[in-house]
């Protein structure tokens, strides 16, 4: 089982380049978009349920913390071509996602240019960190976090519908199909690792699956009111992440139950106790 501090391998960083030429050639292709011209901003609804706004801003306050997620999460992949350049294109296509939602909240008169800029002051006020300590632990926790961001704008959209807010409503699909292109290059990075190393990416995917959380929510000031109202829209909750994140991942990875389960050695020494 090899050291998950330690870089990868010759033959793992030119697979994870190759993926990364493929899902560049492919958003590049058919995956741009623009916020200027593809959304029609004169389709905002104006009279939409505020609880509707209250969780747009949610989801673009988590999407602001990119200057976080990028200082932090590139330092551990700057070895790594594939990994880090992927980086900075999912940085370009996330910087997207922040600004299409603000620009809803102001067009659709939901919220003031004032309010915007207190929102940004807030959401800087709180640094967002690394939550493992490793570059596969990482891509672990992207991968989960990307599917589970897909979910949030995916189930969003449903609520809304096409004729509740024909702006919202094209915001929401073109993140939607962003995030679903993010967690499809992620899981395939977390398929070479196994390839790579079995056992050693078990015991991260162990870590992370049992302790997920997702990102900067708990850093908003009003964090835990804003996780009640996603949860009361039934947007996310724990069934949602169990059924459709956690089930989805383990069977698209080949990985089973037991072997999510079964504590490695090395974790054993850790924890101190039995299996
Ligand atoms: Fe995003
Ligand atoms: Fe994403």
């Amino acid at each position: 089982m090899a050291d998950p501090t330690q870089p990868d391998s010759p033959a793992v960083v030119a697979k994870i380049y190759r993926l990364y030429r493929d899902y560049f050639d492919r958003a590049e292709k058919k995956r741009r978009w623009s916020l200027q011209y593809d959304i029609p901003w004169d389709q905002c609804n104006r009279a939409l349920d505020p609880a509707i706004a209250d969780v747009v801003q949610t989801f673009c306050s988590v999407e602001m913390y990119l200057p976080d997620y990028l200082s932090k999460l590139l330092p551990q992949v700057r070895g790594n071509r594939g990994r880090a350049w992927m980086l900075a294109n999912w940085g370009y296509e996330e910087s997207k996602h922040s600004m299409a939602l603000g620009d809803w909240l102001l067009r659709s008169d939901m919220r003031s240019e004032e309010q915007m800029a207190d929102l940004e002051t807030q959401v800087f006020q709180q640094e967002w960190d690394l939550p493992y300590d490793n570059a596969k632990a990482m891509v672990i926790y992207t991968t989960v976090q990307e599917l589970a961001t897909w979910l949030h704008y995916y189930n969003l959209r449903q609520i809304i519908g096409e004729r509740g807010d024909p702006a919202l409503c094209k915001v929401l699909s073109l993140i939607a199909i962003d995030e679903r292109a993010h967690y499809d290059f992620f899981r395939k990075v977390v398929q070479i690792y196994l390839e790579d190393d079995r056992p050693g990416t078990l015991e991260q995917l162990r870590r992370v699956l049992n302790t997920f959380a997702m990102p900067a929510v708990h850093l908003l000031v009003d964090g835990r009111q804003r996780t009640e109202a996603v949860k009361s829209l039934r947007i996310f909750d724990y069934d949602i992440f169990y059924y459709k994140v956690f089930e989805p991942i383990t069977v698209a990875l080949g990985v089973t139950k037991s072997e999510l389960r079964r504590r490695s050695a090395r974790e054993i020494m850790v924890v101190g106790s039995s299996p």
